[in-house]
């Protein structure tokens, strides 16, 4: 399936919504923010960050449909890749194309990655692409309404 990277369009953000609405991806993302539930919250969230210089955000295609999105955020030394596929895409490399060709817009090294520990899809895309786990911690998973174990994966 050919995966490709574009630049956000306005008419994207209602499927994105129901990408980021959806149940089971919460839960496996575990960390989730206001902007997962609220819509207000959703637009005020995307219009921050696709107006702020220092984020890199993309929508998805996958075979030329709006499959997902994916993002470098944060200062420097603290640069951070973030990734949401659309359920229906799931386990067809459309991850893994997402944060090579992510990986090929953003050149600071080294870049950071958390994820839950038991998102054992999300820690083998960042694995496929090079991060390594370098840390674990606890964090509050609000999808979850508890504290989970969650790793820190770097790209040296
Ligand atoms: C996690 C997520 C990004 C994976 O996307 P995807 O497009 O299915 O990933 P890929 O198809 O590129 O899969 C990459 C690898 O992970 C594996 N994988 C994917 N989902 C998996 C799962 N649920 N359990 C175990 N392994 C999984 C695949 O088998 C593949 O490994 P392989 O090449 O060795 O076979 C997607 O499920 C998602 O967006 N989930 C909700 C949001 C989220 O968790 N985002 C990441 C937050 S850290």
């Amino acid at each position: 399936m050919e995966v490709t990277l574009r630049e956000m369009r306005d008419s994207d953000l209602p499927v994105l919504w129901a990408q980021l609405s959806d149940e089971r991806a919460q839960h496996m993302a575990a960390v989730t923010r206001g902007y997962h539930y609220d819509r207000a919250a959703f637009d005020r969230h995307w219009g921050k960050v696709r107006s702020d210089p220092a984020v890199i955000v993309r929508t998805v295609l996958a075979g030329g449909e709006v499959a997902g999105h994916a993002a470098v955020f944060g200062p420097p030394g603290e640069r951070e890749v973030t990734y949401w596929v659309d359920r229906v895409y799931w386990g067809r490399g459309v991850a893994t194309a997402t944060l090579a060709a992510l990986l090929g817009l953003e050149h600071t090294r080294p870049l950071h990655a958390h994820a839950a520990a038991d998102n054992s899809g999300s820690i083998r895309v960042l694995e496929k692409c090079g991060f390594t786990i370098t840390g674990r911690g606890r964090v509050f998973a609000r999808a979850r309404g508890e504290e989970i174990d969650e790793v820190a994966l770097t790209l040296s």
